[in-house]
């Protein structure tokens, strides 16, 4: 974390692979720090929120510096071509998943002068307030309390298998460019260049009409209610409502989230679970159809007290029959038993350090002791066993000796979340 650091006041994720400040890794990286350098915590989430956009949005990568270590930098984003992007920052044109609200009650959580952690909250929750305004005007066209994201990447989950369903409705032209991941990291623990032509067509999509939230979502061929997205998003409201709380007053912002919340909990409920596979699933609007895949997202609205109980254990009992046998590390990121499932390419199947934290305490949350302890003693002992690596192989034994580390290599929110690990 500390060799992750730049000078201008944010963490990248990991060195070579991504250069830059990402929103999501930023907000689990304040959960260290908060820890240990309470200063540097807040820097962090100043600086993010500092990107904001003036419609409320929120950029997935904020561009600090001309780097050409990294494709698609932001000569191909050109967020500028938005009319209320940031003067300041070069973004992205996309976000990702809506995780600064709970990070700041966790930040609270964790500080030890709370009074100065207050007055923090108080100077930024402001900001963070019209990121969820922004959601709510601009990406929910049906007005059901579930927002779309229009790119893989702003899952955060970004070649998960479930796209594959979407991939297959789409036939993008064949782009020419040079791949900066893969001379990081080996190709087989990345997406296939097919996957890019993908990612870009629907970037140059939305491009075509300036990253109109409007426009994007009456053309964009990937329009996806994504159940981590949402639950986020729901987490972070119930997080702003109590800070809130905390702090007095703010009668109007308070019964906006309350609203926004019995809406988006009930649609959640009764639109994204699937009762056949047992657990939570994406919803295609585009197409109109359930994608019907479980990934760890679908046990994702444990940590933000979705289900009741009943439905929480029915979560369980699929997450420990597919995903739970004693060969393996909790939680793989993709259902083992589907044919889909990759143990070692990034989002279709390895072990992730923010699932598996989110998990823990949402397993907490419901009571779940045992498999909780189970999920945090797994991810002690893959960093232990290999490095601060950015994703894992689920698998105890994968038939080799070498590694079962991924991707990149000093990652920083396996680091800060381990931090956080340890001290509960
Ligand atoms: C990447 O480049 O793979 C990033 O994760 C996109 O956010």
């Amino acid at each position: 974390m500390e060799g992750n650091f730049q000078e201008g006041g944010f963490t990248i994720p990991s060195k070579g692979l991504y250069p830059f400040q990402w929103k999501w890794d930023s907000a689990f990286i304040a959960i260290g720090f908060a820890h240990y350098d309470i200063e540097k915590a807040k820097m962090e989430i100043r600086t993010l929120l500092d990107a904001q956009w003036e419609n409320g949005f929120i950029p997935h990568i904020i561009f600090h510096t001309e780097n050409d270590s990294y494709f698609p930098g932001a000569d191909f984003h050109r967020s500028e071509l938005h009319p209320q992007s940031s003067k300041k920052y070069r973004s992205t044109g996309m976000t990702q998943p809506p995780v600064t609200g709970f990070v700041l009650q966790e930040m609270y959580r964790i500080a030890e002068d709370k009074e100065s952690m207050l007055a923090f909250i108080k100077e930024q929750i402001a900001k963070v307030y019209q990121n969820h305004t922004y959601f709510y005007a601009n990406r929910d066209p049906n007005d059901e309390g579930l927002v779309y994201i229009y790119h893989n990447w702003e899952s955060g989950t970004d070649n998960s298998p479930v796209w594959d369903d979407i991939w297959e409705t789409m036939n993008p032209p064949e782009y020419e460019f040079e791949r900066k991941d893969t001379t990081h990291v080996d190709a087989s623990q990345r997406p296939s260049k097919r996957e890019y032509d993908h990612y870009l067509h629907l970037i140059d999509i939305a491009k075509e009409h300036r990253y109109n939230d409007d426009k994007i979502a009456e053309l964009s061929p990937f329009l996806v209610q994504d159940p981590l997205f949402n639950a986020m998003l729901i987490k972070s409201n119930q997080a702003l409502l109590e800070l809130y709380e905390l702090i007095g007053g703010y009668e109007f912002e308070k019964a906006n989230l309350m609203a926004w919340q019995k809406k988006s909990i009930e649609n959640f409920n009764t639109k994204l679970f699937d009762p056949e596979l047992g657990a939570y699933v994406h919803y295609d609007l585009r197409n109109n159809r359930l994608i019907r895949h479980i990934s760890s997202s679908s046990f994702s609205p444990l940590y933000a007290n979705i289900p009741n109980q009943e439905r929480a254990e029915i979560l369980v009992k699929t997450m420990m029959d597919k995903f739970g046998g004693d060969d393996k590390y909790l939680c793989a990121s993709f259902d083992p038993k589907s044919e889909r499932f990759n143990p070692r390419k990034y989002w279709r199947g390895p072990v992730w350090i923010n699932m598996n934290w989110m998990l823990y305490y949402g397993l907490k949350n419901y009571g779940f002791d045992e498999v909780a302890k189970r999920i945090k003693n797994d991810s002690i002992a893959l960093i232990e066993r290999d490095g601060f690596f950015e994703y894992f192989d689920c698998r105890k034994d994968n038939g080799e000796t070498t590694r079962i580390g991924y991707g990149g290599g000093d990652f920083s929110w396996s680091a800060a979340l381990l931090i956080d690990l340890l001290k509960t």
